[in-house]
């Protein structure tokens, strides 16, 4: 389905073409249904050029993008290199508005709530830093948080004088009401902030947003959502979250080019809330004001809309049902196998997706990761926190049934041998 001022592929309209065609294979399935049949992911598989003497089970720390997305920024970078004044600035630049009114139909959102970044770490610094807070203030944020944002707080401590408390919470979390209870523990008359995210990059937990949106509104507090790892991954809208400010990026379960992500503010809190990046008075209540970033490309921004219509061929439904069989096939096999398996991840659909993490009794969890790159190139990552460890493994709508069970084999020989010998 095209729509008038999307970014339109220019050199393999067949990669475009052929999710919907794959459609008629699973026509009349249900998502579930859907989910193993070989026939129609072997067309997804052929719209990314992946090399398959690797395996590379780490799709959530950063994805490949389909070639067609790709061609498409190659496509503008070149046409903007000829006269990048014009063919940039006033011709591409201005497209960034079909992208923008595209990502608020996906979120849910008003297009004017709706910001392009380069990441999530871009969105989630201007939420975190543009909010303005006294010495003594509070903010709650949990140790499972993404590093950059807590350093991003631990800088504000610093410089303003405001208390940052992180709080601890169990893996896996026993219930969402635990969780919450939680965040209500640690909350005082001084808690202005809490950030937290949608889902974890440890574990592949997902949070109980709107619970913890709405404690936040009983108290007067701003309830930050990074959802890095979450927008395009499962399926959910603006509304079941309830939240005022969200950050994502695109390059991660969108699929979109690297550099690429949101910031949603919700549009009666624009105001209060500042850029990272000057924008001038007259912009204060407008959401492009967090995209007054200086000269940057186009091309990158604008192929986020095929990046959208690819997702939308899929339909997000029978995406994360297909994510959580490739996640079920290795983690329900490794649990059958051995007790020495732990899953640190709930492996319902409320409460994950793609991720989980992943670690074997008596073997060293870092040990194990490098073993699998160095010796098997399968690419998963070692998640060490003071708390727990495991490998997260994170398939994608490329990967073959036939790379998870390579990973499962590996293991059980890892659990049944060790790693030191083979
Ligand atoms: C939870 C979370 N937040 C923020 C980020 C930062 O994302 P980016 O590198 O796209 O800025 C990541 C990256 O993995 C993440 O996992």
């Amino acid at each position: 389905m095209m729509r008038a001022g999307v970014a339109l592929p220019a050199f393999s309209p067949g990669a475009f073409t052929r999710i919907f065609e794959a459609n008629d294979i699973v026509k009349g399935k249900s998502p579930v249904e859907a989910a193993d049949d070989e026939t129609y992911w072997a067309q997804i598989q052929r719209a990314f050029d992946d090399d398959r003497t690797i395996v590379n089970l780490n799709n959530g720390g950063v994805s490949p993008t389909p070639t067609h997305v790709l061609e498409s920024m190659f496509r503008d970078l070149k046409w903007s290199n000829q006269i990048p004044v014009w063919h940039m600035w006033q011709d591409l630049e201005p497209r960034i508005e079909a992208v923008r009114r595209d990502l608020a139909r996906m979120f849910g959102c008003d297009p004017e709530e709706m910001a392009i970044t380069r990441n999530a770490s871009e969105a989630n610094e201007t939420m975190i830093l543009g909010l303005d807070l006294q010495r003594g203030d509070e903010v709650i944020i949990t140790n499972q948080n993404y590093g950059r944002m807590i350093t991003t707080w631990e800088q504000r401590a610093r410089r303003e004088g405001i208390v940052v408390k992180k709080i601890s919470f169990k893996v896996p979390p026993p219930s969402d009401a635990y969780i919450v209870d939680q965040f209500r523990a640690a909350i005082t008359p001084r808690t202005r902030v809490i950030e937290l995210t949608h889902i974890t990059n440890l574990t592949g937990q997902i949070l109980p947003i709107r619970d913890i949106v709405r404690l936040g509104r009983e108290h007067n507090i701003e309830v930050l959502v990074d959802g890095a790892h979450a927008f395009a991954h499962f399926p959910f809208v603006r509304d079941d979250l309830e939240c005022d400010y969200y950050g994502t990026s695109l390059h991660k379960w969108l699929f979109a080019p690297i550099g690429t992500g949101f910031l949603y503010v919700k549009r009666d809190k624009i105001g209060k809330l500042w850029p990272l990046m000057a924008a001038a008075e007259s912009q204060n209540d407008n959401i492009r004001k967090y995209e007054e970033i200086g000269t940057h490309p186009a091309a990158n921004h604008n192929a986020i809309a095929l990046a959208l219509a690819f997702n939308k061929g899929i339909g997000l439904e029978r995406k994360a049902a297909r994510l959580r069989y490739l996640r079920d096939r290795w983690a329900k096999r490794l649990l059958a196998e051995s007790p020495r398996f732990n899953i640190l991840t709930p492996l319902d659909d409320r409460q994950s997706c793609a991720i989980c993490l992943v670690n074997i009794e008596g073997v060293d969890t870092q040990k194990l990761q490098q073993w699998l790159w160095g010796k098997h190139k399968v690419m998963t990552v070692a998640i060490i926190h003071p708390e727990f460890h495991g490998l997260r493994v994170t398939p994608s709508v490329y990967t073959m049934p036939d790379e998870v069970d390579l990973f499962a084999d590996l293991m059980i020989k890892a659990q049944k041998q060790g790693i030191a010998a083979n």
